[in-house]
């Protein structure tokens, strides 16, 4: 029963959430879509949860509007199909929607890009669910954070969606954005394996603001296109397994799974840490909302700090592949010198971490695989 709740932040700071949320990406954003009566239990699964909780407790969900592989709106489609069929549900949810993006998934906070992306959203959920949260997924390095903040909350003036929140953003970005206007959630990867002193700033700012936030973790199963991520390379993985079976252990003695481990210890970052696992199984999301009503004593909260400080994870979370083309038109000529993180124009923010050997059949390319610093 779920029973733990949360309250989000900045204009957004009447809304009780559940503790744990719900991703919604790997239902939609795979070659093959899950079948929709599938995702429509796995979400009912998470809404009915709320049953338990005071009245007007919802439920965090989170879209995209590039969710999708045949069609990049596919997962707003189904929020829309989802509240269309059941509409009892439309209160009790807490749509968050990330967007500001170009086709090309390159970040575009100009007015008319944060616009075009707004009525896109709201075009495709067809007025069936209000988009509660609208979020930049990427910061735009060519606008400053100030001006997007800005350009928001004149959308927000004009009825299309209520709160801002952010994604992928470092301290100081959060700090500058919510002096425009107060930001109501941030979405970054939290988990054993991303708990970096970038991830524990934005923890920390974000509690100091009043701001929640809201914890992807980075769970994969097979067919999942972050398995390219170097930390997921055989190599890696060896050393990376040291701490899989630890935390394994820790959970064995709880009688919960890993999955559950892992949620709940995000959870214990803070009050105002909200969880964001996904699964579009309903027995998963059961699973892992009961993972987030775990209490883990001092003890156990110190034994999986030991293992962390014992065995780091090694390897890179994000990456993105830049066409050769793309990466020589911004400048990049010497190898060496990207690598020291030297790229030129747009690309200053991002580090390189390897050049593929891989010839990019589709495009005829060779890729660059490079990781996001404060995106
Ligand atoms: N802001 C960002 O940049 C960003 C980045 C990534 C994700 N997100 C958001 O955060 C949400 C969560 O992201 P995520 O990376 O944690 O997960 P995710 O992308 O939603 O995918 C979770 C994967 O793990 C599987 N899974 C779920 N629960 C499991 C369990 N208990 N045991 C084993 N496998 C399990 C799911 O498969 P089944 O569906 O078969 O259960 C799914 O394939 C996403 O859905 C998305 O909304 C945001």
């Amino acid at each position: 029963m779920v029973q733990k709740t949360a309250k989000f932040g900045g204009t957004a700071s009447d809304v009780v959430v559940a503790k744990v949320g719900h991703g919604l990406m790997m239902m939609t954003w795979k070659p093959t879509p899950v079948p929709d009566e599938q995702c429509f239990e796995a979400i009912k699964a998470g809404l009915d949860g709320l049953d338990s909780l005071p009245a007007g407790t919802k439920m965090l969900i989170n879209s995209a509007e590039f969710y999708g592989m045949s069609s990049p709106t596919l997962n707003l489609e189904l929020v829309a199909k989802f509240f269309e069929k059941h509409p009892e549900y439309v209160d009790k949810a807490f749509l968050s929607v990330k967007g500001g993006l170009t086709e090309k998934l390159s970040p575009d906070a100009s007015p008319e890009g944060l616009r075009r992306s707004v009525d896109n959203i709201n075009e495709k959920l067809r007025g069936k669910k209000r988009m509660d949260l609208f979020e930049p997924a990427r910061v735009d390095p060519n606008y400053s954070i100030e001006h997007t903040m800005t350009e928001l909350s004149k959308l927000i003036s004009k009825g299309k969606f209520d709160h801002i929140g952010l994604s992928e953003v470092s301290a100081q970005t959060i700090a500058r954005a919510n002096k425009v206007l107060p930001v109501a959630g941030v979405e970054i990867e939290v988990s054993p394996w991303s708990y970096t002193q970038e991830t524990k700033d934005v923890i920390a700012t974000c509690k100091e603001l009043g701001i929640a936030v809201a914890a992807y973790s980075g769970f994969l199963t097979e067919g999942d296109f972050r398995r390219k991520y170097t930390r997921f390379q055989a190599d890696v993985m060896k050393h990376n397994f040291i701490t899989v079976n630890a935390l394994k252990a820790i959970a064995d003695k709880k009688n919960i799974t890993p999955a559950q481990l892992c949620i709940a210890w995000v959870g214990h970052l803070g009050d105002h840490v909200i969880p964001l696992p996904g699964s579009s199984r309903k027995d998963r999301t059961l699973g892992n909302f009961a993972g987030g009503e775990v209490d883990l004593s001092e003890e156990d909260l110190d034994e999986i700090a030991k293992v962390l400080e014992t065995h780091p994870i090694k390897g890179s979370r994000i990456i993105y592949l830049v066409p050769l083309k793309e990466a020589w038109l911004s400048g990049v000529r010497d190898w060496t010198a990207a690598q020291r993180g030297a790229y030129a124009n747009d690309l200053t923010r991002f580090q390189l971490v390897a050049v593929t050997d891989n010839l990019n059949k589709s495009k005829g390319v060779i890729s660059l695989i490079i990781r996001g610093t404060d995106i």
